[in-house]
């Protein structure tokens, strides 16, 4: 095996504006502070597995701007293997990232170079994708190509994990070859049509009854609960003081893939996921934010 994980994902900038409190629509708000980090889901999730031990690539595209080297920072400290990852001409990925007092966050990306990230070189990777014993990918690249490394690593007998993030809709051919689904409410809730008002518990089965192997729910500050060949099983959350919970579901995904590459069933490896992610969201910043293997977990 190549690699413990491949991910196929997004890279960006993440520009994040610290405030007191979200502005309203209209207003216009003094905040407190600006930093420029290294973010986008695909890279985040990476970041936090090789920062755990694990051996990771990275596929997916930067632009030729400044920011390109922002984004690759904590990818290449981390060890992260960028060989299939493009420079495309034009911006890289940005995100801001507005965090108040209370740790909670609102975010707006800008695609750039994350668009070009197409089936075509999703398949010019596939030796990779069927060379990484679990394959981890979200939806901030063309959909289409997140159905189609879904596809090479199934089709090479590799896990995919799934995390439909942002939300959006995909087939339910697509969903099939997750295990695990990972998604928080609202994203479980567009996955089952707009609207509905499921428990999360129900979420959790209904999506099991479409034939989904295995399906994860984060809950936040809720814990996290989850269904696996028919049995379901809930975790708390470990209780820290949120500073920003920016990037703490990557971090959360990450950490289940290094698990699941291990060898853990999907139970175990939420268990250290959600330590993962707590002790993420006492630091600010997404990959900044993240534990490297040694140090120790709430
Ligand atoms: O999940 C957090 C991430 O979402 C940020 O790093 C930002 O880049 C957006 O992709």
């Amino acid at each position: 095996m190549d690699h413990d994980i491949v991910v196929v994902g997004s890279v960006n900038a993440d520009l994040l504006l610290e405030v007191v409190r979200h502005p309203h629509p209209g207003e216009t708000l003094l905040g407190t502070r600006s930093s420029v980090l290294a973010g986008g889901k695909g890279a985040n999730q990476a970041v936090a597995a090789a920062r755990l031990g694990a051996s990771t690539a990275m596929i997916g595209a930067v632009g030729s701007d400044p920011y390109a080297e922002v984004a690759l920072g904590e990818l290449r400290v981390a060890g992260v293997d960028l060989s299939q990852l493009a420079v495309e001409p034009g911006p890289t990925g940005l995100a801001v990232v507005t965090v108040a007092d209370d740790g909670e966050n609102s975010i707006v990306v800008i695609p750039g170079a994350n668009a070009s990230v197409s089936v075509q070189a999703v398949e010019r990777a596939s030796l990779v994708i069927a060379g990484a014993r679990v394959c981890v990918l979200q939806a901030e690249i063309p959909l289409d190509a997140v159905c189609r490394a879904a596809e090479l690593a199934s089709a090479a007998g590799r896990r995919v994990v799934l995390n439909v993030a942002p939300a959006c809709t995909l087939p339910v051919e697509t969903l099939r070859l997750a295990d695990p689904l990972v998604v928080n409410e609202h994203e479980a809730a567009i996955l089952l049509g707009a609207g509905t008002d499921d428990s999360p518990a129900r979420s959790a089965a209904r999506l099991a009854e479409l034939g989904i192997r295995s399906v994860v729910i984060t809950l936040g500050a809720a814990g996290v609960l989850g269904v696996e060949a028919g049995r379901s099983w809930s975790l708390p959350a470990r209780t820290v003081e949120a500073r920003d919970s920016t990037g703490a579901g990557d971090a959360f995904v990450g950490a289940l893939a290094v698990g699941l590459a291990r060898g853990n069933s999907v139970e175990e490896a939420a268990l250290t996921a959600t330590r993962v992610a707590a002790y993420s969201v006492q630091r600010l910043g997404a990959q900044a934010s993240y534990p490297w293997k040694d140090d120790p977990l709430p």
